[in-house]
């Protein structure tokens, strides 16, 4: 599985590429007004720091104007990928910049039917939210694994994105019902590399290292 930084923090981006372990990137609107920074300046920002997909929200409320902005965005850098949200007016934006080659995230998924629509309308990815589902009393992680076994069965060749990701027991879970990606906030990438044990034995090997002449 793949692991994507969800995060508009630059800072934070470094850090987590400097690790070797980052594929990609995905931004929101709510995100980006956090760091505030024009959305266009810091997604070329990131696409210096991580060569990967790099996503960034479409927020038009008309199948035209989605349609307009997605190819304005995508046409912003070779590696940017379009959020667009799942419903009637987002499917049918989908279903057309997908046939002009722009891939597209969908975004705001939290069905399988969803996913299922988006991933026939072209989408080269689809986000299942699990964190929110998990706030409704939902269960995420199912989801995801409903979406991956209708993508399988029918060879429909949409990547699923495990996103809202609250916790890195998130990240094994997604990864065990086979998302091909998560998205990981850094709070939660900086966390999964640790492992109190791991600390200790450090600490232990150190100290005992010290008994000898070093190589
Ligand atoms: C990423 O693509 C999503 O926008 C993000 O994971 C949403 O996370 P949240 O539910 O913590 O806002």
């Amino acid at each position: 599985m793949r692991i994507f930084m969800d995060t508009a923090n630059i800072d934070e981006i470094r850090r987590g590429a400097a690790m070797g372990v980052v594929d990609g990137v995905t931004t929101n609107p709510t995100l980006v007004a956090k760091e505030g920074v024009e959305y266009r300046d810091r997604v070329l920002e990131i696409c210096d720091v991580v060569d990967g997909p790099i996503s960034a929200e479409c927020v038009s409320t008309t199948v035209d104007a989605l349609v307009e902005e997605a190819r304005r965005v995508a046409a912003w850098h070779p590696n940017v990928v379009v959020k667009i949200p799942i419903g009637e007016v987002g499917l049918q934006a989908i279903r057309r910049v997908s046939a002009e080659g722009i891939k597209v995230n969908t975004t705001l998924v939290f069905s399988a039917n969803q996913a299922l629509l988006a991933a026939r309308a072209g989408a080269t990815y689809v986000s299942p939210f699990i964190g929110r589902l998990q706030d409704a009393g939902q269960d995420g992680i199912e989801v995801i694994r409903e979406i991956v076994a209708i993508l399988e069965t029918y060879h429909l060749p949409t990547q699923v994105l495990a996103a809202s990701i609250r916790g890195p027991r998130d990240v094994t879970e997604s990864a065990l019902a086979g998302a091909h990606i998560a998205t990981v906030p850094p709070a939660v990438l900086f966390q999964m590399v640790h492992h109190p044990l791991t600390d200790v034995g450090i600490q232990r090997f150190l100290a005992d290292a010290a008994k000898y002449t070093p190589v």
